[in-house]
């Protein structure tokens, strides 16, 4: 069988990263794409990521290119091109010039694949993917935006850190806009089957989410210039392996509701599944009041969000 073709569209921080992980998880050959004066760049990364190959025995391909016939025919897309954030700035502040980007890339990537899966990172979210999926004209089922993988990641990490067990045992998922509006479901969340409600305070579980809620702003403080890109990375991967080994993992993704907890048109944080046809199904379930009304506040920012967009 030959090997599946994966392309970053935008070889930064993050795309970078990715692949790596995709040369390590063997995803398949990895095409990186950026703008001309970023060729070198990524021809640079590329040529270093296939030298490390030999240690362990990776046999798929890495190039770098600002060429889009080179991307032709590929089965996933990764996009973060676009610009990230700096202090001080919020996801939102990033739309205008992002937004530009995503048109002319929804338009290549149509042309070149246009029955790929394709996963947007870059930010404003909610609204990237959104335009994506307006642009593109794709089936619904293959777009999907990454941000409730990692924000749920973030959440389980600072859990485990709090009660001393094995992150692999934290269980909670975070829906919802990829902002600080997002909607971490505490009330389901268990460590290893046992709820993390009975495990620690609530002031201090409120603390904890408030952390989580910001946790891509305290990374941006952090750097000083740029933000997150090992988690953001490893969060896609996850996504595009359960999409390439049809392992129907359940992620919570922004998928596109139409009707699912009463969203209607919009790309939101919901629990989906992923398989060889994309985002096969979301798992919808009761919201308690408290936790609906948080929805319905994301709703409404992600809102905002899209409107600015004009599409
Ligand atoms: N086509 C392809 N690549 C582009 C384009 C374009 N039209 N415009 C810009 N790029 C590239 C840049 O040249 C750069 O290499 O996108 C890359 C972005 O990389 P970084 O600046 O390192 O940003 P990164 O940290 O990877 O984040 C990318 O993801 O999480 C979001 O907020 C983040 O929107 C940002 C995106």
């Amino acid at each position: 069988m030959p090997r599946s073709k994966i392309a970053l569209i935008g070889g930064g921080q993050i795309g970078g990263n990715l692949a790596l992980l995709a040369t390590q998880k063997e995803l398949g050959d990895v095409v990186i794409f950026d703008i001309p004066q970023s060729e070198g760049m990524v021809k640079g990364k590329a040529l270093d990521i296939m030298q490390l190959r030999p240690h362990d025995g990776y046999d798929s391909t890495i190039t770098g290119t600002s060429k889009w016939d080179d991307v032709k025919d590929s089965d996933v897309f990764i996009i973060t091109a676009g610009i990230p954030r700096k202090p001080g700035m919020n996801r939102e502040d990033l739309l205008e010039i992002n937004l530009g980007i995503m048109k002319d890339v929804a338009k290549n990537i149509k042309k070149q694949s246009p029955n790929a899966f394709v996963i947007v990172i870059s930010n404003p979210l909610d609204a990237m993917v959104y335009a994506f999926y307006k642009i593109s004209g794709f089936n619904k089922h293959k777009v999907v935006g990454m941000a409730g993988a990692l924000d749920s990641a973030r959440l389980r990490t600072f859990i485990a850190m709090e009660t001393e067990c094995s992150v692999q045992d934290v269980n909670c998922m975070v829906l919802g806009g990829h902002g600080d509006t997002m909607v971490p479901i505490i009330r389901l969340g268990t460590i290893g089957g046992v709820p993390i409600e009975s495990l620690i305070s609530s002031e201090r579980l409120k603390e904890i989410v408030d952390r989580t809620r910001f946790a891509g702003g305290e990374i941006v403080k952090l750097f000083g210039n740029g933000s997150a890109f090992y988690a953001p990375a490893q969060s896609a991967i996850e996504m595009a392996e359960s999409y390439l080994r049809d392992k129907k993992r359940v992620i919570p993704c922004a998928s596109l509701c139409e009707g699912e907890f009463d969203v209607d048109g919009y790309f939101i944080g919901v629990p989906s599944v992923i398989g060889a046809n994309g985002v096969e199904r979301i798992l919808e379930f009761k919201l308690e009041k408290d936790e609906r009304i948080a929805l319905n506040e994301t709703l409404k920012a992600v809102k905002n969000t899209v409107k600015e967009t004009g599409l």
